[in-house]
């Protein structure tokens, strides 16, 4: 599907939430009642996704804030080298795309974006990982496409590396 070309605003910038429908209640009702207040209180970061011109209309978004993970919980593969206390991360605690939009890239867009910006803020203040809760073992499987290995953090939590994301997506 050809659609507009797209860009990130924070939420505090208003974009219109309103037809906003993900398929999911639990985000569909953060993005719409909740995101604006925690990303003013420092309590999570969102980004979202909009046409670069014309009616600013949520198309997806996602959300970041910082965590730390428990190393025993991590694969055998990413623990290496590493202390026994916890590891910094960042968490990508939410991603949808509005039905309308879905399986047209916009998943992929929003993932990327919010790689090149847990790199960048890895450069002042150091994680290690980029970890993501994942609603369902259907949201579970567009991570592992992308690097992600699942954890023992909760059902559905993936890690991946920031220095191996950074490879992957930030050329
Ligand atoms: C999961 C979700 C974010 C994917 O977004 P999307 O815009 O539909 O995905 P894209 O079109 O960018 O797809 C990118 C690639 O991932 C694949 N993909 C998409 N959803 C997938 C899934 N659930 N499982 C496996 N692969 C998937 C696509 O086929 C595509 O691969 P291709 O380029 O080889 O064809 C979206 O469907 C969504 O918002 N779902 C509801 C909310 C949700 O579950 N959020 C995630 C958990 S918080």
């Amino acid at each position: 599907m050809t659609g507009p070309k797209w860009k990130f605003v924070p939420i505090t910038e208003k974009p219109n939430l309103e037809a906003f429908d993900c398929g999911i209640p639990e985000l569909n009702d953060y993005l719409k009642k909740y995101a604006g207040q925690n990303h003013r209180k420092g309590l999570g970061s969102t980004y979202v996704l909009i046409p670069a011109d014309g009616e600013p209309f949520a198309a997806g978004y996602y959300t970041l804030s910082m965590a730390q993970v428990e190393l025993g919980s991590l694969a055998e593969s990413q623990r290496k080298n590493l202390p026994k206390y916890p590891v910094p991360a960042v968490r990508l605690g939410r991603l949808a795309v509005d039905r309308k939009w879905q399986g047209t890239g916009l998943g992929e867009i929003l993932l990327v974006d919010a790689i090149h910006r847990a790199v960048a803020a890895v450069q002042s203040v150091a994680a290690k990982f980029m970890i993501v809760d994942a609603k369902n073992k259907k949201a579970e499987e567009f991570y592992l496409r992308y690097g992600f290995h699942p954890f023992e953090g909760g059902s559905h939590s993936l890690a991946a590396a920031i220095d191996t994301l950074k490879e992957l997506f930030t050329k």
